[in-house]
């Protein structure tokens, strides 16, 4: 296991229980549409299967379990995957599967899934360009991709701030990538994008930094880029006196690209 994946344990393993509580991610306009998304590319079929990558406490696999026969939660953390089995028999989901797994290394055959999906998992991805080609492999022809993601901003000073405070809140933080850089990324892996919309996301300070257990020290750094902020961050990442801001929610549908590219 690298390091960056031992931080990721780190950081994740103790907090499950938190997640499936976290408002961030218990609701959201972005689940409400990914069930829509979810629902009309299943139809009336009653045997397709799912795959949710970086399940965390689940709550993607709980919204779109309904429309599929199987539902294969999967991620590194085994406290994560303790949460979901309990919280998957307290909803009667029994067609959600947790597995113990990372995204760069899926655990499955060749076009097993009709859908692949993920939420709020692949800024944590230190190998992200291997993860959507595994994504693609283990996709169905005729299947698609849904991909859930804080977004990084264009503006390369207001990035700069927003990845550098994320870092200090989060050692296991790796990028929140730009739209226009997941666009590149998509194309790349062989998919087609079919569908991208964001939303804006207000992260309240005290929760945010407490869900990941951040030091005071970072605290105190994070507080203090944010004071000195040229205005420009400011506006951009709408700075409030508490340190609360406001990020963007990405979502890409996207399908299996006609012709695979050279990469
Ligand atoms: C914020 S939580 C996910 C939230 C969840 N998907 C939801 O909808 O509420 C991020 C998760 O990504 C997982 N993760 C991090 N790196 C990963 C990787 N390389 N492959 C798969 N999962 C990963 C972490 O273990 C963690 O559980």
């Amino acid at each position: 296991m690298s390091t960056h994946e031992q931080t990721v344990l780190a950081q994740f393993d103790a907090q499950a229980r938190a997640y499936l509580t976290s408002a961030v991610h218990a609701q959201g306009p972005d689940l409400v549409r990914a069930q829509e998304l979810a629902r009309h590319a299943t139809g009336r079929t009653t045997t397709a299967a799912a795959l949710d990558v970086g399940c965390g406490a689940g709550h993607l696999s709980f919204a779109i379990a309904p429309d599929f026969a199987r539902v294969v939660a999967l991620d590194p953390a085994p406290g994560m995957l303790a949460v979901v089995r309990d919280a998957a028999a307290a909803r009667r989901l029994p067609q959600i599967e947790a597995v113990e797994g990372t995204g760069d290394r899926l655990p499955f055959a060749d076009e097993s899934f009709d859908l692949v999906c993920s939420r709020q998992s692949a800024h944590h991805w230190r190998r992200i360009e291997a993860v959507l080609r595994e994504m693609r492999r283990v996709l169905k022809p005729g299947g698609h991709l849904l991909m859930i993601d804080t977004e990084g901003e264009d503006d390369p000073l207001a990035d700069t701030h927003l990845q550098t405070i994320e870092l200090l809140r989060d050692r296991s933080h790796v990028r929140s990538h730009s739209p226009c850089q997941w666009q590149i990324m998509m194309k790349a892996a062989g998919f087609t994008v079919n569908v991208h919309e964001r939303w804006p996301l207000r992260l309240e300070f005290a929760s945010w930094v407490e869900r990941m257990r951040t030091p005071p020290d970072a605290i105190a750094m994070i507080r203090r880029l944010q004071a000195e902020a040229p205005a420009e961050v400011r506006q951009a990442l709408g700075y409030e006196e508490d340190g609360s801001f406001t990020i963007r929610i990405g979502l890409i549908w996207a399908s299996p690209a006609q012709e695979f590219p050279c990469i």
